[in-house]
């Protein structure tokens, strides 16, 4: 009998910072039982663009997030998978030729491969995060997801390798470390909330996945299986705030509790003899609006924003390989109406997102589309334990050299096996 193992997430928004504790129960590798244990969350604005722009604020934000998330797990993390995101991602596809040593393809042989295709040199402002295996070719044939035991001479990987630049990097880890934690490994974040919320059909069939946060929304598009295109759109649910503030002249949080209480981001849905009372000052006296004004409002900037996915998709080439559609996630998939004007605006089928699946304990606490990414992230922390490949403190790489060299594997080692993408 083993003792369960604690993984956290942490997800630093521009709106809020999430932070979960969960115990990893089922050891499948492929899908791994989470059970949520312990769930923290605070405001947040130490975050411009999905960057940490204060640290200070960054590290309160941490702290309050994990001191309610032990409190309710009754247990103390010391490492933590941490989210990234923003406009410094960057992806590439990158390839790798070993030649087959023996009879067959070998375990050995698709991890030379894929060591040469990660090779790729990377600038010294932009970390590694991500090496993802997408497919293989064996001699003249491609196309193949899994070479192993498959007799040729020459083995080609393509991989989808995944950078951030090393300064965003730096002042997240320093946020966290200030804050008393040590980042285990980096995870993009719009690929944790795709394993949160994505079935593996959808991701077979093709599927995009948007999450829509406060200051930002992220693309992932994954088709065959596999992780074929990540974008960012810089608005999010502010944007839609701010029109709200400037259409109906009503304060920022005045504004957000109109989106809560009356909101809906798609017109046609809202009953034309609706009204609601805005809160006025005295000077405005007593303000009586039609609520499809409010649902106008906020359809024109969601619209907007899901137009650009569109274009952005329809230029990476996967428009057309969405069979399984669009699933919306993030803090702004709550508004009433968002999966009836993403269909309408990418002219497939479309669902909100919310994590559930494979999880146990306290799951009612995040099935909501704002935790995501956290959740994505513990479970990603769960595949590492269930793959043996968990970073755990005090794990040693005895390879000669310098410490610049030592750094570069123990990188090359967490970046290894991300076939879960
Ligand atoms: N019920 C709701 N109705 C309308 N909007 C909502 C609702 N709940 C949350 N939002 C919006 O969702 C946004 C917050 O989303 P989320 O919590 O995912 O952001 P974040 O992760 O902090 O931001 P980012 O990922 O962009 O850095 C806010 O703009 C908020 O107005
Ligand atoms: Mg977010």
């Amino acid at each position: 009998m083993t003792t369960a193992q604690l993984v956290a997430g942490l997800d630093i928004g521009s709106a809020k910072t999430t932070a979960v504790i969960a115990e990893v129960v089922g050891d499948l590798p492929k899908h791994p039982t989470v059970n949520i244990l312990g769930v923290g969350q605070a405001r947040t604005t130490g975050l411009r663009r999905n960057v940490v722009a204060d640290i200070d604020e960054s590290t309160r934000s941490i702290k309050k997030a994990f001191e309610d998330a032990e409190r309710m797990a009754g247990a103390k993390v010391t490492t933590v998978y941490a989210g990234i995101a923003g406009e410094h991602v960057q992806a590439m596809t990158s390839t790798g030729i070993a030649s087959v040593t023996g009879a067959e393809i070998t375990r050995a042989d698709v991890d030379r491969a894929n060591a040469v295709a990660r090779a790729q040199s990377i600038p010294q402002d932009r970390e590694l995060i991500h090496a993802i295996p997408q497919e293989y070719a064996v001699d003249k044939n491609v196309g193949i997801r899994d070479p192993v035991g498959m007799i040729g001479t020459r083995l080609e990987t393509e991989m989808y390798l995944v950078t951030i630049g090393s300064s965003p990097a730096m002042n997240l880890r320093k946020a966290v470390e200030r804050a008393g934690y040590k980042i285990g490994e980096l995870v993009l974040e719009p690929l944790a909330s795709a394993l949160a919320v994505l079935t593996d059909d959808e991701k077979e069939l093709g599927v995009c996945l948007v999450e829509m946060g406060a200051g930002t929304t992220d693309v992932a598009v994954f088709h065959e299986g596999k992780i074929r295109y990540l974008g960012t759109v810089g608005l999010g649910g502010l944007n839609v705030t701010s029109d709200v503030v400037h259409g109906l002249g009503v304060t920022q949080a005045d504004a957000e509790r109109l989106k809560e209480e009356f909101g809906c981001v798609y017109e046609p849905s809202v009953d034309r003899t609706d009204v609601i009372q805005l809160p006025s000052t005295v000077a405005q006296g007593d303000r009586q609006i039609p609520r499809e004004l409010l649902a106008h409002i906020m359809h024109q900037r969601t619209s907007e924003i899901f137009e650009m996915i569109v274009r952005e998709v329809q230029q990476a080439g996967y428009i057309k390989k969405l069979a399984a559609g669009v699933v919306v996630t993030g803090g702004a998939a709550a508004q009433p109406g968002t999966a009836e004007l993403a269909s309408d605006v990418f002219g497939t089928g479309a669902r909100v997102g919310l994590p559930g699946e494979f999880l146990g304990g306290l799951a009612d606490n995040v099935a909501q589309p704002r935790f995501s990414t956290v959740v994505g992230l513990v479970q990603y922390g769960a595949h590492r334990v269930a793959l043996g490949g968990a970073t755990s403190k005090g794990r040693r790489f005895s390879t000669p050299g310098s410490g610049q060299s030592m750094d570069k594997i123990a990188q090359r080692v967490k970046t290894w096996l991300q076939d879960f993408f």
